[in-house]
């Protein structure tokens, strides 16, 4: 066992602070990682608060990479020393699912056994099975996949999640790729991603909405071919204008992708796909809100698919290292969502400039 400061969150609503725990030796299967970077995802937020469980204590953090230190018995895909990302779905290989070779769908949870604890004794539970914003934490070694050792960790380590959900949600789930079209409404962190993902997979015209220039201005410079600010009014008349400019006689984008988690933004979605087009709802909504009302006879006569991307469909030991392979090779910025590092004991603070609207992802870098 050794001692670790780490970031916990003790009751519902009360900011985080830093503590002091105890992390075990890895037991079968598992492994102890050393953090390096850890980025800051609004799911912590939703943790802190009380939104997601009652298990306080919570350990949180989950976009993070680091380097292994040391694997229990039964690992053998990672080893000490390996710089890896951390993913907060390890596939279990056992449910079905996983039997029929698509464990992008698994939705079981196969996190570490042990438990990391405080001075007292507490049982901590780790948000996402991961709790990374901590010196050094335990994972089941599936939640490991292995990367090139010099990415910049910082980067490396939104793969874990938002940046995933982003890309995935466009490519994985929607599907993007050459000829189609794609419109992304919400750009914060994840829509920025859902762009970045539909221009690497070569779609066009790619379209960004959102209600805020600024973050307009990122999507632009993620690849973005037009944009619409959505403040001044439904973006749904000029998506469809803009993909028949391309594609003419196409009443809407091939694939929206919608990252705000809303209804009003879902049914904008809706309206702004071509018929038998794809909406990928990849914002998570807060546990109140429910679908808005529709005619049914426009879900059927629209056809397509209504799809919700959970965590981009990504498989880890396939997507990570590819997209490593496309960041180190330039052709996928994710240097763009590393807005500011930030020390272990600035989290609080990082979760106060979430919602100002500079901010795409504070990364914690230890
Ligand atoms: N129309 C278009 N864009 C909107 C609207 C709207 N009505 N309302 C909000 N937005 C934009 C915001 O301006 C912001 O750019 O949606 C974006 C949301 O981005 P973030 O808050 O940075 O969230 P992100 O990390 O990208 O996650 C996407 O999933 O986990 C949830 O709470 C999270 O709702 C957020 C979503
Ligand atoms: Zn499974
Ligand atoms: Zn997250």
């Amino acid at each position: 066992m050794q001692q670790v400061k780490a970031v916990v969150a003790t009751a519902k609503g009360e900011p985080v602070s830093i503590a002091t725990v105890n992390v075990p030796d890895p037991g079968p299967g598992e492994a102890l990682v050393k953090i390096l970077a850890c980025g800051v995802c609004h799911t912590d937020l939703h943790y802190r608060e009380g939104g997601i469980s009652d298990d306080f204590p919570f350990l949180l953090g989950h976009e993070a990479s680091g380097i292994v230190e040391s694997v229990g018995p039964d690992v053998s895909d990672v080893a000490p020393g390996d710089f890896v990302i951390l993913n907060w779905r390890a596939v279990c290989g056992e449910c079905r699912a996983c039997k029929r070779g698509e464990a992008q769908y698994c939705f079981a949870t196969h996190n570490a056994k042990q438990q990391m604890t405080l001075g007292d004794g507490t049982a901590l539970s780790p948000a996402l099975g991961i709790g990374a914003f901590a010196e050094k934490t335990l994972v089941a070694a599936g939640q490991c996949t292995k990367v090139d050792p010099s990415a910049r960790p910082a980067a490396a380590g939104l793969l874990g999640c938002g940046v995933m959900a982003g890309l995935g949600a466009a490519i994985n789930t929607g599907g993007a790729t050459r000829g189609r079209s794609v419109a992304v409404i919400g750009c914060g962190g994840v829509g920025v991603a859902a762009v970045a993902g539909a221009v690497l997979a070569g779609s066009s015209p790619v379209i960004a909405v959102d209600i805020d220039a600024r973050k307009l201005a990122a999507a632009r410079a993620a690849g973005a071919m037009h944009t619409i600010d959505s403040s001044a009014g439904d973006p749904v008349e000029q998506i469809k204008q803009i993909c028949a400019e391309t594609y003419p006689g196409a009443e809407g984008a091939d694939i929206v992708v919608e990252a705000v988690g809303r209804p009003e933004t879902w049914k904008q979605g809706f309206y702004a796909r071509d018929l038998a087009g794809t909406l990928v709802l990849v914002g998570v909504p807060t546990p109140d809100l429910t679908l808005p009302e529709l005619p049914l006879i426009d879900v059927f006569g629209r056809g397509g698919a209504l799809k919700s991307s959970w965590y981009g469909d990504c498989l880890p030991s396939r997507d990570f290292p590819m997209l490593i392979d496309l960041y180190q090779r330039g052709r996928l910025d994710l240097d763009a969502f590393v807005t500011e590092e930030i020390a272990l004991d600035q989290v609080e603070e990082a979760f106060d400039r979430m919602h100002d609207g500079t901010v795409l992802r504070s990364v914690v870098v230890l």
